[in-house]
């Protein structure tokens, strides 16, 4: 499949997705975006693909919504078009996405990095909401993600005064799980990717339908929800397979079932 705007390659289990719109520091646009979903979604039905990595270039993930194509948009046209009505899909993915994010990750960038399960940052990245120096707010999760991940305080502070953070910051504040040297970025995203896509696709994508879960319900029905995945995966040969070969002191064969 040819795209535009994006570039895709799988190596070994773990499928890479590059942004590639550099003239326009990867700005989402419509094109994009649809194409980011196509292929994540055509991973997700890959079944020898365990994980996928989305990543920009050294300089930005992307800076946010395409500012030149929205400009002229009147409630009406947004309203009635849904503008961005799709693009949150990304986050119906099943499969673990794990965003690499170096350089500017602004505006929709920043959400699109945290429509993402987890966030490996480059020591050049630098995040942000800055719709309000634009006459306007996050509206792709922005003002929900953030303050789930950093909490109110910061939250309000990036999406009141539009500063950015950097690298430590973000990983200090939770948003990022680890941070590296840029030029290790890739590497290391994709590591964690194959390490995930050697597991057992349905233990991993239980995990993280479970950890997502958190957000939505109270701490009681979210522990209930787990319980009943944790059961359930007794009935797979893989947690036999798991269990047999850590007892065994051998590598687990695992078969995805
Ligand atoms: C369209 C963009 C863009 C954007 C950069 N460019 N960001 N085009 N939309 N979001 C373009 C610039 O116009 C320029 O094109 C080229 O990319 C290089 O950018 P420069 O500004 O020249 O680079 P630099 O001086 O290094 O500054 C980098 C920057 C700055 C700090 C990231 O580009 C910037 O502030 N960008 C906008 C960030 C932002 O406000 N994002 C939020 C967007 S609103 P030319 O043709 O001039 O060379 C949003 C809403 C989300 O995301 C809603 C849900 C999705």
């Amino acid at each position: 499949m040819a795209y535009e705007c994006i570039k895709v390659e799988t190596r070994g289990g773990v499928g890479l997705v590059t942004l590639d719109r550099p003239k326009a520091l990867n700005a989402l646009n419509a094109k994009l975006m649809a194409e980011l979903l196509e292929a994540a979604r055509a991973f997700d039905a890959d079944a020898k693909i365990g994980a996928i990595v989305i990543t920009g270039s050294e300089k930005a993930f992307a800076a946010g919504a395409d500012i030149k194509e929205m400009q002229s948009l009147d409630f009406v046209e947004a309203y009635m078009g849904d503008f961005i009505g799709g693009w949150d899909k990304v986050g119906t993915v099943r499969k673990p996405m794990i965003a690499a994010v170096a350089g500017y990750a602004l505006g929709g960038g920043c959400e699109l990095a945290m429509m993402c399960d987890f966030i490996i940052a480059a020591d050049t990245a630098k995040f942000g909401q800055p719709e309000i120096t634009l006459g306007t707010i996050p509206g792709m999760g922005g003002t929900q993600r953030l303050t789930r991940a950093v909490g109110k305080a910061k939250a309000m502070d990036l999406c009141l005064t539009g500063r950015m953070m950097d690298a430590d910051e973000a990983e200090r504040s939770g948003l990022v799980a680890r941070v590296v040297p840029a030029t290790e970025l890739i590497e290391t995203a994709i590591k964690a990717a194959e390490k995930i896509a050697g597991f057992s696709q349905p233990s991993v994508i239980m995990a993280k339908e479970s950890v997502n879960r958190s957000y939505e319900l109270t701490l009681a029905e979210g522990i209930r929800f787990e319980r009943r995945l944790f059961h359930s995966l007794f009935a797979t040969e893989d947690q036999k397979e798991g269990m047999a070969a850590f007892a065994e002191k051998r590598q687990a064969q695992f078969k995805n079932r």
